[in-house]
């Protein structure tokens, strides 16, 4: 397994690999990889010749008061896991290459933002698009696979690649559990034991508001509702978002229909976790 610093060492990885004919996989990720990665990984290895990872911590995507500095990383240790997961490349650039001093371009996907997460982290999808354009610009992959966890960066993702004509291959991976049920993320390391038991009550409340509506409930008011409740009872009080959106506009519905997506976003203790099911 290769590893790149370099920009440009990377893209003329890439170019010969796409000389060659290969085919390549990309997961891009920001390190602290976790079982729910190597899925990803796994994915992308699956459906190419070449699988690149890359490792990068983006500043961009994080707000003044968010986890930046303290956000887990293990550099080392990710690429002893890569390695052994069978990836050929992995890039690990430096923030003063992706972004030099004069770095003044952003991409931002308009609607999507106003919704879910992009409510409660201005700027946060503005700073996604922008990284995986750029890396997409210097992997060159012709398929990227991300994980259904972050339901709103893969549609922010989607509609960039759209918008914007870029001819990568956009494939998304279902979300990974722990055997409580709570969805793996780099952030579960932060959890405190109590903070962790109130935390497996996220996907079990979700869990339950599907059985609500499964049941016939379809006011979306009445079944947040009952999803409220159960997470107080669970000592989950700070509530960024619950809410039934369309799967594809993310906008909210009253009424909740089949396939609508079941959002949540919730902070405990200092540490914020996102969940999603569809109905
Ligand atoms: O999902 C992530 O880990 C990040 O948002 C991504 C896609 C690697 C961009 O920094």
């Amino acid at each position: 397994m290769k590893v790149l610093s370099s920009v440009n060492k990377m893209q003329e990885a890439a170019n010969e690999l796409r000389e060659e004919g290969k085919i390549i996989s990309f997961v891009p990720t920001m390190g602290g990889l976790h079982e729910a990665h190597l899925r990803l990984v796994g994915e992308a290895r699956k459906r190419a010749d070449v699988c690149v990872v890359s490792i990068f911590v983006n500043p961009t995507q994080f707000g003044p008061n968010e986890d930046y500095m303290k956000y887990a990383r293990d550099l080392e240790g990710d690429i002893t896991k890569l390695d052994r997961f069978g990836v050929h490349l992995v890039f690990v650039p430096e923030t003063e290459e992706i972004y030099p001093k004069d770095f003044q371009t952003f991409v931002e996907v308009e609607k999507l933002d106003n919704h879910l997460c992009g409510l409660h982290r201005k700027g946060h999808f503005r700073g996604v698009a922008t990284i995986v354009l750029k890396l997409f610009n210097i992997v060159k992959p012709h398929i990227a696979i991300f994980g259904e966890k972050d339901y709103q960066q893969l549609k922010v993702i989607q509609r960039m690649v759209k918008d914007l004509n870029i001819d990568v291959d956009i494939v998304s991976s279902p979300i990974v559990r722990d055997e409580s049920g709570l969805a793996l993320s780099s952030r579960n390391s932060y959890l405190s034991t109590d903070e962790k038991k109130s935390a497996t009550c996220i996907f079990k409340t979700l869990r339950k508001m599907k059985e609500e509506f499964d049941m016939g409930l379809n006011l979306s008011k009445t079944i947040k509702q009952a999803g409220g409740k159960l997470l107080t009872e669970a000592n989950i009080f700070d509530i960024d978002y619950l809410e039934i959106c369309d799967p594809e506009t993310l906008e909210s519905k009253d009424l909740a229909e089949r396939g609508d997506l079941l959002a949540i976003a919730v902070r405990l203790g200092g540490t914020r976790l996102i969940d999603n099911i569809r109905l």
